[in-house]
């Protein structure tokens, strides 16, 4: 860790800590104003830093906070992007210490966002202070941090479509990912798209009394689970038709490559309490959770889920269902392919009705390309170790955004690990990584300048 970091570092943690106490929940309107104080903090620091033309551009939904320092146009430019805003914190009370009044424990700092994505996106604007302190930027930079990722990034993608020419740059670096270890770094180099919709399956008109109907007339939530469990067969290959038919299926040799990364199936168990795995017959673990198309419920709820017990035949039932989608599989295309079968599967004694929330396109991003290899000698330089090029299971829409609106590709380097609990209770994220972070960007920047050249 280099002298800057080491005198700035307790200052860096609490200007962190101060971001994380700001509840800004995309998905909540109750936190609106929090969003916005969210974005104004992150406006605030980039100008302290040094940015240039720093502003709050406003949308239909939450701003985006934009700013750059431009210091020669034949310098190559970086557009940092992230994301303030975060999930919401529920369940609270499993949460050991309230999610938006952080604290440090063991070498990390537990809250909501700590790692996804306010702690990764402080660590660009710390880069960024330290490169200007020292007199060492060596790219042009355009930062561009949202507040709408957790809800599909609608608003940023008409955002970057009317602002092309504002946001021509060489590279995009994102860091809203993971390494595979601390001691084992990682670059992602792939996303996972996503189709998600709300299904809502009526019975009888009414709330009915159980003895009286039951077994007359339909459930609707027994019938609701019957249509969910008919999804996957008994290979838990998914049953929609054409579900499969565009999707990449790796060689052989990628797959081998693949398999070459570090993982521990038993550690991986032990660490979620799992008796055994489940997924796909003929793929592996890892191959599941990143390669492989899903279909996962998120929540079901119908009928009375009080105490004690009411004897009820519900007249709806709802569920909310994700897809996570693989390259050549487009959001639009599975959502159609969905919602045809499902109406298809719903028997005459129910109403089926399917609702489309967001969908997010899947992502490929290159590993020959001048800022890949210069996001891998960073890595290299910092964690003493080349980074493995993994792809990811999760999805951040804009990313296939960027590429098909601006042209340019993508660089994920993210520091978090899958253990800090993103999106669950007890959040955190490690204080090694956070630092590990501000210390490798910096290195990004200096040898995309150098190989730019
Ligand atoms: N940062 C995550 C995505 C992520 C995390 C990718 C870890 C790879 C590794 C992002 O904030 C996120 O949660 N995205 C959502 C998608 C969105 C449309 C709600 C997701 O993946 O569920
Ligand atoms: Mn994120
Ligand atoms: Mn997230």
């Amino acid at each position: 860790m280099n002298n800057y970091i080491q005198e700035n570092k307790d200052r860096f943690i609490d200007e962190l800590l101060q971001l994380l106490r700001i509840p800004s929940v995309s998905a909540d309107p109750k936190f609106k104003g929090d969003v916005r104080q969210a974005a104004e903090f992150i406006a605030e620091k980039l100008r302290e830093a040094g940015a240039d033309n720093v502003k709050l551009c406003e949308t239909a939904g939450n701003p985006i906070v934009y700013g750059e320092k431009i210091i020669d146009p034949a310098l190559p430019t970086v557009l940092a992007y992230g994301h303030y805003d975060v999930q919401p914190a529920d369940p609270y009370e499993l949460w050991h210490s309230p999610p938006f009044e952080p604290v440090i424990k063991d070498e990390k700092i537990y809250a909501r966002g700590a790692c996804d994505d306010k702690g990764q996106v402080y660590m660009h604007i710390k880069a960024f202070e330290m490169m200007m302190r020292q007199n060492e930027l060596t790219c042009n930079v355009k930062f561009m941090i949202e507040g709408e990722e957790e809800i599909g990034s609608n608003n940023l993608g008409i955002f970057v479509n009317q602002n092309k020419e504002k946001l021509q740059a060489d590279v995009i670096v994102i860091s809203d990912t993971g390494i595979i270890a601390n001691d084992i770094p990682s670059i992602t180099t792939g996303l996972r798209g996503m189709s998600y919709v709300e299904v809502e399956v009526t019975g009888p008109s009414r709330d009915l009394h159980s003895g009286l109907y039951g077994g007359a007339v339909a459930n609707p939530i027994n019938i609701l689970c019957q249509m969910i469990a008919s999804l996957h067969d008994e290979n838990n290959h998914i049953t929609i038709p054409g579900f499969y038919d565009n999707v990449e299926e790796l060689s052989s040799d990628e797959r081998a490559e693949m398999a070459k990364a570090p993982f521990s199936l038993e550690e991986y168990k032990k660490a979620l309490d799992l008796g055994d795995v489940h997924g796909e017959t003929g793929y592996t673990t890892n191959e599941r959770n990143s390669i492989r198309p899903t279909l996962d419920v998120n929540g079901i709820w119908g009928g009375y889920t009080g105490e004690g017990a009411k004897t009820v035949i519900a007249s709806k039932a709802f569920a909310k269902i994700s897809m996570r989608l693989v390259p050549n599989q487009t959001s639009e295309e599975i959502t159609e392919k969905f919602t045809r079968h499902f109406e298809s599967i719903a028997p005459p004694s129910v109403k089926v009705v399917v609702r489309p929330h967001h969908g997010g396109e899947p992502v490929v991003t290159p590993t020959n390309s001048v800022a890949y290899q210069a996001a891998s000698r960073a890595f290299e330089q910092t964690f003493g170790k080349k980074p493995i090029p993994v792809r990811s299971g999760g999805s951040i829409p804009i990313v296939a955004m960027f590429k098909a609106e601006l042209g340019i590709d993508s660089v994920l380097m993210g520091f978090g690990l899958d253990s800090d609990a993103i999106h669950s209770p007890n959040e955190h994220y490690g204080i090694f990584n956070f630092l590990k972070g501000i210390e490798t960007i910096p290195y990004f920047f200096k040898y995309l300048a150098e190989m730019s050249k």
